[in-house]
Formats: C-alpha cells, structure tokens, sequence
C-alpha cells in the first residue's frame, strides 16, 4: 500500500507540472479525485489496511489528497490571474552578469611569445623534469667534477651522494635528455622552471623561469645562431632592435657567448635602465662544445650545433618594466591585473 501511494504521488507531481489549461486541470482532478478516481480508490482499500498501520496510511492518502488539492488550486488561481507577465520587458538575449575573470600570468604571456617566435622557425617545445640527477645538469654538460661552475649555480641538493639528486638549475639538462633519447636534426626549446640556493631579494629569487632552445645538424654554423637570435629579438623587442654578441664562458658551449640588445628604452642613448651603455644583456648561447654531444651519443665529427638559454622573468622585466623579481610569485592582483591591457 505504502509503495502505492508512493507511486501515485510521483505520478500526481508530475501531471501537476503539466497542467496549463482549465481542461486539463479538469482532467487532472478527474483522475486523482472524482469518485472513480485514484485517491478515493487508495480510501476503498484502506478497510484492508491492517489495523497497526492505519495511522500511518491514512496520513499519507490525506497528505496526498492535500497535495492535489492544491495543485488543482494554484493552478485555478495562476489561470484566472491571465497569462505569466513576469518575464514581460526582460530580454533574455542580454549577457548574464559577467563573472569577474582572471588574467593571464605575465610570465605566461612572455613563454608564450617565446615559444611562439621560435616556433614559427620550426623549433618544436621539449620538457624535462624539475627533479634531475648530477649528469642532467652538470656531467653530461661538460661541468668537471670539481668545476667551480657548480658552485657558480648555487645547487639545492635533495640526496649527496655518489649519485646526486638535485633541483635543475637550468633548463640545459633537458638539452641532455633529448639528444640522448634523439639523433639530429634536433630543433627544440625547452621552456621552465628552475631552482638556485639564493637569497630573495628584488633581483633574485630561489625559483625562476628559463628558455633553452637547441639546435643540431650537419652544418650548423655560428652565423646560423645569430641569425635566429637577431629574429628573435626583432620580434619580441621590435623591428628596430639591434644584437651584440660577446665572448663569454658556459662549459657546455664552446665558443660561447652573451647577447645583449639595443636599450629598448633609450634605443641605445644610455639611460638609467641600461646604465648608460645603451645595452641590455638578455640571453647566454654558443655552439654546442663537441664532449656535449659526445656524452649524449651524438658524433660531433658528423653534426654541430648551436644553444641558448634565456630567463623568462629576465625577458618579462624588460618588457614590462617590473622592478621587482618578487612580483612574479607573490600573486597580488592588482599586479596580475596590469597584464589585462597588454594582451
Ligand atoms: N644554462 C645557462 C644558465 O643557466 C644559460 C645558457 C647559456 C644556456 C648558454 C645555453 C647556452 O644553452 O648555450 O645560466
């Protein structure tokens, strides 16, 4: 009986959603409460209720005849009201309220351009992972084992030991990863993050962001690198924009150098950003030295190649005049809402 009712009453709600007329509210008290309807047939059969249930029974045939009785009620009322004006004069088509959007991160934006410049020349995107043993960072890239470039990059070490497990302190392990695992032509860039033991400050931070970018082929050439780069820095800093390259040192390259370009704010005059030299340093690079790509099973009797790295948030503070490195990662809004307007 209980399961009946129980029936019934879904039935009764849901014909009650479907009435709109006088006919069919008619229809509706028909079936559930005319003589032969449902409910005074549940009322016939309540005689064989057993008499510890009836209590129970009878409260709920009367709850659902209540229920009809309204519905058939609140229907009357609705119809006799006249017709539903209440959406009259609301145009639906109007967007809702707008919810209030995030922005992209400026760091992200900058990766973006990034990647997306190198990729128009054909370099493809490689990633690696944060968490690198010692001949990702430094073995395989031509670091001795007593070379004070390790210290030089300020290590966090998770486990010393014979086989070291270490924070990547440049994106160049992911160099070593894909030359192992690929044979030239090989044209990447390896875009993220990356970890050195520094105090916060302004201008350094213990995590940031780095762009590698890799090529290697027969006859790859060091005018080859320049000319990539001078493409690069056009599009990222202007068409104006002019390259230097001067002779640095990286153990994993060999000549290397670091690229500087013309101050994109002064156009190379001398002012406070470029401390009068009308230079801005933005990127270290070289020609892949010949015990790289021998340590990653590639013949340097038969292939050469160029490589660079860059920092993102180097790249990000030029373009954005952000003076503060810390900004980056602090995640204030009314920072992160600058980058609204710039893309
Ligand atoms: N790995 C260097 C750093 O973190 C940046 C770099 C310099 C990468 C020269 C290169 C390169 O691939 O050729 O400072």
């Amino acid at each position: 009986m209980k399961d009946r009712i129980e029936e019934l009453k879904k039935e009764l709600i849901l014909d009650a959603t479907k009435m709109s007329t006088p006919e069919e509210v008619e229809q509706f008290r028909i079936k559930y409460l005319s003589k032969k309807g449902a409910i005074p047939a549940l009322m016939a059969d309540f005689r064989n209720v057993p008499a510890e249930q009836k209590r129970e029974i009878g409260q709920l045939i009367n709850d659902l005849k209540a229920e009809a009785n309204e519905a058939i009620n609140t229907m009357r009322e609705k119809i006799a009201s006249g017709p539903d004006t209440s959406l009259v004069g609301i145009d639906l088509t109007r967007t809702a309220t707008p919810l209030p959007l995030g922005t992209r991160h400026p760091l992200s934006l900058v990766r973006s351009e990034i990647l997306r410049i190198f990729g128009s020349m054909g370099f493809t995107i490689a990633e690696g992972p944060e968490i690198e043993d010692d001949w990702h960072v430094f073995s395989s890239l031509n670091f001795a084992p007593d070379h004070p470039a390790r210290d030089m990059q300020d290590t966090f070490f998770i486990r010393r030991g014979q086989d070291d497990v270490l924070l990547r302190t440049h994106t160049s392990s992911v160099q070593t990863r894909v030359m192992e695992s690929h044979q030239p032509p090989i044209r990447i860039v390896c875009p993220g993050r990356v970890y050195r033991n520094e105090a916060i400050s302004a201008r350094a931070h213990c995590f940031f962001h780095q762009v590698e970018g890799l090529y290697i082929d027969r006859n790859v050439s060091f005018a080859d690198l320049k000319q990539v780069l001078l493409y690069f820095a056009r599009e990222m800093f202007g068409p104006e924009t002019r390259i230097r390259l001067r002779p640095s040192y990286f153990p994993f390259t060999e000549p290397s150098a670091e690229m500087d370009i013309s101050c994109m704010i002064c156009g190379g005059k001398g002012c406070t950003l470029c401390k009068g030299t009308g230079w801005v340093e933005i990127l270290g690079c070289g020609m892949v030295d010949p015990n790289v790509l021998r340590a990653c099973g590639i013949d340097p009797e038969v292939y050469s190649g160029y490589a660079f790295g860059m920092g993102i948030e180097r790249i990000a503070n030029l373009k954005y005049r952000v003076r503060d490195l810390r900004l980056f990662s602090e995640n204030d809004m009314r920072f992160l809402h600058e980058f609204d307007a710039a893309h």
